[in-house]
């Protein structure tokens, strides 16, 4: 960590919020938050495929004003970045969800809200404009249903469907910290010392930060409050077998606009824009799913390139600064997700954090679209970039086309990985 040698007196940026948030949490829900699937290639590659991607930098050009505003999915927003469903939000801080939502509203950008979230819709709705909705197909569609007309009943405008879920992988740190499953005494002592030792955590949250229920599915689910009872329900209630077929049912129960979450394969997106989905998310889940999977950035240009020009295309996954954010702009994403990002900051800092880490977003966006020569979000283009290396996207493997988008971008050093 670049503070090792620093006082460390205030955090700066989205990485030194994982540190803050690693000494506050139990580690049961740090690692939880901060973990990935398997061997965790995927979700280190997230951030390494971004750091690859370099910045043409520009000089001389007047760059008095830089504005970031952009729409999304119909609403203006003042950044192009979306606080991204994180379920258990709850858990990392006091009512971690209402004081998520507040900050996205006080920085002009949506808050999306998890079907898993201790905090209920009409909860954070109570405190915050209209949201986005994120959810999960899951075996009751009775239930899925009654949440649809919860979620329009509060006003939400977009909903996100994860699609990228029918199974659920492995995170061996959950395993390891017995989130899975713990029936021992020593383990059960283990864990009771985990939260024991993180006395802020222990006021702030597991005091007072009661009811800690799943605060959406309190009537399937009344008494569950911990990983492994949120597991068990995972593995019970999403449904494997749902296909793109199904997605007319949810058309015809849901009147706003429709996303998928999770796609990063282009065949995929041609189909979501076959359908009339509104958009898509390129996401590999932070790397929670499935490892081994290309990094969300890398897959994101063949996404752009087959559906970009009929439905709005998205990306999370290691996005953490504004330099990011640009980089993802550059490379066709019409705005980018948070996922970690927020919930580091929301965990070390509450409402507090978040609204910090999305200013030193705002501002790390505005130098680099200043240095890059481009005063506005439509201004960023592949012509803001110097290189992608490192990582071979699917949309520069020879398709013809290949030579004269080298061209727009400078020289774009597409080495196999
Ligand atoms: C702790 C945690 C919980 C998450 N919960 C959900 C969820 O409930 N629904 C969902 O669609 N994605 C969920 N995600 C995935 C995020 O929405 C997002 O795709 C991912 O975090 C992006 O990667 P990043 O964290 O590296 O930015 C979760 C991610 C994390 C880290």
């Amino acid at each position: 960590m670049p503070h090792d040698q620093s006082l460390f007196l205030q955090p700066a940026s989205a990485g030194d919020y994982r540190e803050l948030a690693r000494r506050r949490l139990p580690r049961q829900f740090f690692d939880y938050l901060d973990g990935g699937a398997y061997g965790e290639a995927t979700m280190r590659a997230n951030s390494d495929n971004l750091r690859s991607v370099l910045l043409r930098q520009r000089v001389m050009r007047d760059v008095s004003r830089i504005d970031l505003r952009t729409e999304v999915l119909g609403q203006q927003l003042a950044m192009p970045v979306v606080l991204g469903p994180v379920g258990l939000a709850g858990m990392f801080a006091r009512r971690g969800e209402v004081q998520a939502a507040s900050a996205a509203q006080g920085a002009g950008i949506p808050f999306c809200e998890s079907t898993v979230s201790i905090c209920s819709i009409e909860e954070v709705r109570a405190v915050s404009a209209p949201f986005w909705y994120q959810l999960y197909v899951m075996r009751d569609r009775g239930y899925v249903r009654e949440l649809l007309q919860r979620a329009h009943a509060a006003g939400c405008p977009v909903l996100l469907l994860t699609v990228d879920l029918a199974v659920v992988g492995a995170r061996y740190r959950d395993v390891r910290n017995g989130v899975t499953a713990i029936k021992s005494i020593k383990g059960r002592l283990a864990r009771a010392w985990d939260f024991a030792s993180h006395p802020s955590w222990l006021a702030d949250v597991a005091l007072g930060g009661k009811p800690l229920v799943f605060g959406n599915l309190r009537e399937v689910l009344p008494h569950a409050q911990s990983l492994t009872e949120f597991r068990s329900w995972i593995d019970a209630q999403f449904d494997p077998s749902v296909t793109w077929d199904d997605l007319g049912w949810l058309r015809d129960n849901w009147p706003g606009k429709i996303v998928a979450k999770g796609i990063l394969d282009a065949d995929d997106a041609r189909i979501a824009a076959d359908i009339g989905l509104d958009g898509v998310v390129v996401s590999n889940h932070g790397g929670r799913q499935l490892d081994g999977v290309p990094s969300a950035i890398s897959a994101l240009p063949a996404v752009v390139e087959a559906v970009g020009d009929r439905i709005e295309v998205l990306v999370d996954g290691g996005i953490r600064s504004g330099l990011d954010v640009v980089k993802a702009l550059a490379l066709g994403a019409r705005a980018c997700l948070l996922g970690r990002a927020w919930a580091y900051a929301l965990a070390a800092r509450g409402g507090a954090g978040v609204s910090h880490v999305l200013d030193i977003l705002h501002k790390e966006m505005e130098v680099a679209m200043a240095l890059t020569a481009c005063p506005d979000v439509h201004s960023i283009t592949r012509g803001a970039l110097a290189s992608v290396s490192g990582w071979r996207s699917q949309h520069d493997s020879g398709d013809g086309k290949h030579e004269e988008r080298r061209a727009q971008c400078g020289s774009i050093k597409a080495m196999s990985s």
